[in-house]
């Protein structure tokens, strides 16, 4: 089987924006992570893929969800990806330090972002060590910071789960 080592000449390369995934339980438990392994799956019905490591503390809570935040980060927000992408929530609060809405979904909300999407989870299923959350979505959210995040643009960024 290949390494990332032996898929580097393409791995290295490739760039896609950072997004913060966000899920409610019903009994309010809430977790969010950074996530960049996200895309849009179809045009109509507008589905995305999202992909949460096994190992986070956001996938037992989104297991539980109905709901999903999927949000998309400003340039001058590393502090917010810092908070969602190095700590974890077997470890912090990290709803404590942000401002936060519940969204028709369930799902919260970040009130800062540069632009955000609410979606309701449709189904998952395993894709290897990340689990592919189903998301239809069903309003944007307005975020109001310039530009976007990306895994390039941003500075290195050290996961608070390995995998
Ligand atoms: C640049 C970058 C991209 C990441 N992409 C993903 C991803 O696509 N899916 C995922 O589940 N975790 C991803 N992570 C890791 C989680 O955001 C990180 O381990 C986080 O601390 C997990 O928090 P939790 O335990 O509260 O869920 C990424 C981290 C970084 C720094």
């Amino acid at each position: 089987m290949s390494t990332s080592q032996d898929l580097a000449p393409f791995l290295d390369r490739v760039d896609y924006p950072l997004y913060v995934v966000t899920v409610r339980a019903p009994d309010a438990e809430m977790s969010g992570c950074l996530a960049g392994f996200v895309t849009q799956c179809s045009i109509d019905p507008p589905n995305f893929l999202v992909c949460v490591s096994k190992v986070n503390h956001t996938l037992s809570v989104a297991e539980r969800s109905s709901g999903m935040g999927l949000h998309l980060l400003g340039a001058d927000q590393v502090d917010l990806a810092r908070l969602f992408g190095e700590e974890s929530g077997d470890r912090v609060d990290k709803f404590a330090s942000v401002d936060w809405r519940l969204g028709s979904t369930g799902a919260p909300l970040l009130v800062e972002s540069a632009v955000g999407l609410e979606g309701q989870i449709l189904g998952h299923f395993s894709v290897g060590d990340h689990e592919a959350f189903l998301m239809r979505a069903v309003r944007a959210v307005a975020g109001g910071h310039g530009g976007i995040l990306t895994y390039r643009t941003a500075p290195p960024l050290h996961p608070g789960h390995p995998a």
